[in-house]
């Protein structure tokens, strides 16, 4: 079998689409564009591409976007004042700092801090919390799932009792999206780096998602035959075909699982696009709630 590929970039682009009709039905009701802003502290490479792209995109469809961009060294007194100020300001819909932090920072205390209202990654207890009692209508739920979520209806997979498995256990992606399966009535395992037999675990899955950053982890032989593969690794290796160069994979060994798998997501143009459409996505709703 070689397996049905999943167009993330295709789907995002359909995402963005209603969004931007949204935000412009959204201007025309409150005569304000939906806000979001963004902040990073330090220049790690790989997260200041993302969030630009975070902003270019809010801004793209219409919406108001801010990157915050600040120093390695700045305090978490200081971030916590800036977040403080955002939560004050009725003009933001939208509050997303960006993960990790350095290490002199608590995260713990930085997502604490975001009003519920505006957290659009889903990252505060108060929305971990509404999606794990069942009641994700009233959350804003993290994006990279609800990614998944979207790339699983594209597939048609039928979730009530088939059985997931997820491949990490991550508060951004793992625990998340095993409560949305859960929700879909899954049988939902999540499986982690102490998970004995992990082959033999991911055999079992009609459904797998792999949310670990291990480059091509996941080999062909634990794909069940037509199962539907998610793959949320997006990781740099060195290219042995092109020497000094580097290439994206996934933490699925993708040729090998497509050979095996009924529907599979690429690295890249897979999971990643979907995650900033739902991101926009989380700042309309957010803006729509706030505004009653
Ligand atoms: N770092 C990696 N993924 C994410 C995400 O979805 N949101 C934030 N804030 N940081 C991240």
């Amino acid at each position: 079998m070689t397996a049905r590929v999943l167009n993330g970039k295709e789907l995002a682009e359909q995402v963005r689409a209603t969004v931007r009709a949204g935000v412009a039905d959204f201007v025309k009701a409150h005569g304000r564009a939906p806000g979001l802003d963004v902040i990073i502290v330090g220049e790690d490479a790989a997260s200041v591409v993302y969030t630009r792209n975070k902003e270019k995109a809010a801004l793209e469809v219409g919406m108001r976007g801010n990157l915050h961009r600040l120093p390695a060294q700045t305090g978490e007194a200081e971030l916590l004042a800036i977040i403080l100020r955002l939560n004050d300001d009725p003009s933001v819909d939208g509050i997303l700092v960006q993960l990790p932090l350095p290490k002199h920072i608590d995260s713990d205390k930085v997502i604490l801090a975001i009003d519920p209202s505006k957290d659009v990654d889903g990252f505060h207890p108060v929305n971990a919390g509404q999606l794990a009692i069942g009641r994700a209508d009233r959350a804003l739920v993290p994006c990279t799932p609800r990614g998944c979520m979207k790339l699983l209806a594209l597939a048609g997979t039928p979730l009530a009792g088939a059985r997931a498995v997820v491949i990490g256990r991550s508060n951004i992606v793992g625990k998340p999206v095993a409560q949305l399966l859960l929700a879909e009535h899954a049988t939902v395992t999540i499986a982690h780096s102490r998970t004995r037999d992990l082959p033999a675990v991911c055999r079992e899955a009609d459904v797998l998602i792999a949310a670990v950053g291990k480059p091509e982890m996941v080999r062909g032989d634990w794909v069940k035959a037509g199962a539907v593969v998610i793959d949320v690794g997006i990781n740099r290796v060195s290219d042995s075909a092109n020497p000094g160069k580097t290439r994206l994979v996934g933490d699925v060994a993708y040729d090998e699982a497509a050979e095996r798998a009924g529907a599979i997501t690429p690295v890249p143009g897979g999971v990643g696009p979907l995650t900033i459409a739902c991101l926009l996505e989380n700042t309309l709703l957010s803006a729509k709630r706030r505004a009653g």
